[in-house]
């Protein structure tokens, strides 16, 4: 088995860009697991359906999809969606389709086949509760809404969307209590996680804190 590490936590909290770095820094393989609910949600929507539709198209639809996750892009049925998914409309639809116990079900199993016996950094928000209840390492990644936003506005200003201060808020408030209300997989740290709170620290003080915990459990 493959050393495994998960790093949940809410919208825009940093574990994007930490996960990627950690596992540059580590050589292991990394896994956006928000990309694969992202790219899913965007698939369905173009296939007409919506959370509310029934229970068996979702499925049907779901059972004729393939993912593919390869170096950080995601694929669906062989077609790169990985640029489509980055705007705030699919963090919505993605959060949205991520309620339902159908749609997680699928997504779960595709991700523990790909993370199987790997050396690997998996986010999401689910992963040490859910995905890999036995991973090795658990980080749960906390920081002030008004950071978060700060840093999801960088985000998108430097993909070249438009988006005011104030959208981008009402959208972290909106997913993060989605994700943290719904009956299935809630947002919410594994009893074992270690939490750091980035409000105040640069990317390297977390990678440094990450990496010394992963060294201490090698
Ligand atoms: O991580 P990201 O913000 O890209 O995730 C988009 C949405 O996908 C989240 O708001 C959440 O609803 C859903 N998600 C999830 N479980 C995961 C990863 C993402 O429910 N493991």
């Amino acid at each position: 088995m493959g050393f495994q590490i998960a790093i949940d936590g809410p919208a825009a909290s940093g574990k994007s860009t930490v996960a990627r770095l950690l596992a540059e820094k580590l050589g292991f393989d990394h896994l956006n697991t928000g990309a694969t609910y992202r790219a899913v949600a965007v698939y369905l929507h173009e296939k007409g359906l919506s959370p509310s539709s029934a229970e068996e198209e979702i499925e049907n639809a779901l059972k004729n999809l393939k993912i593919d996750y390869v170096n950080g892009r995601v694929y669906i049925n062989g077609k790169d969606y990985t640029e489509k998914i980055q705007s705030p409309e699919a963090g919505v639809l993605a959060s949205n389709f991520a309620r339902l116990e159908v749609v997680r079900r699928h997504l779960v199993r595709i991700q523990r086949e790909i993370c199987d016996d790997k050396n690997i950094v998996v986010e999401g928000r689910d992963i040490g509760t859910v995905v890999l209840p036995n991973a090795h390492l658990k980080i749960f990644l906390t920081a002030s809404l008004e950071a978060r936003v700060e840093r999801k506005l960088k985000e998108y200003q430097k993909r070249g969307l438009k988006v005011t201060k104030e959208e981008v808020e009402r959208e972290l408030i909106s997913r993060d209590e989605q994700d943290s209300k719904r009956n299935v997989a809630p947002l919410k740290p594994a009893e074992d996680a270690v939490i750091i709170d980035t409000t105040s620290m640069s990317v390297e003080e977390v990678l440094d804190r990450i990496l010394k915990l992963v060294r201490e459990r090698m």
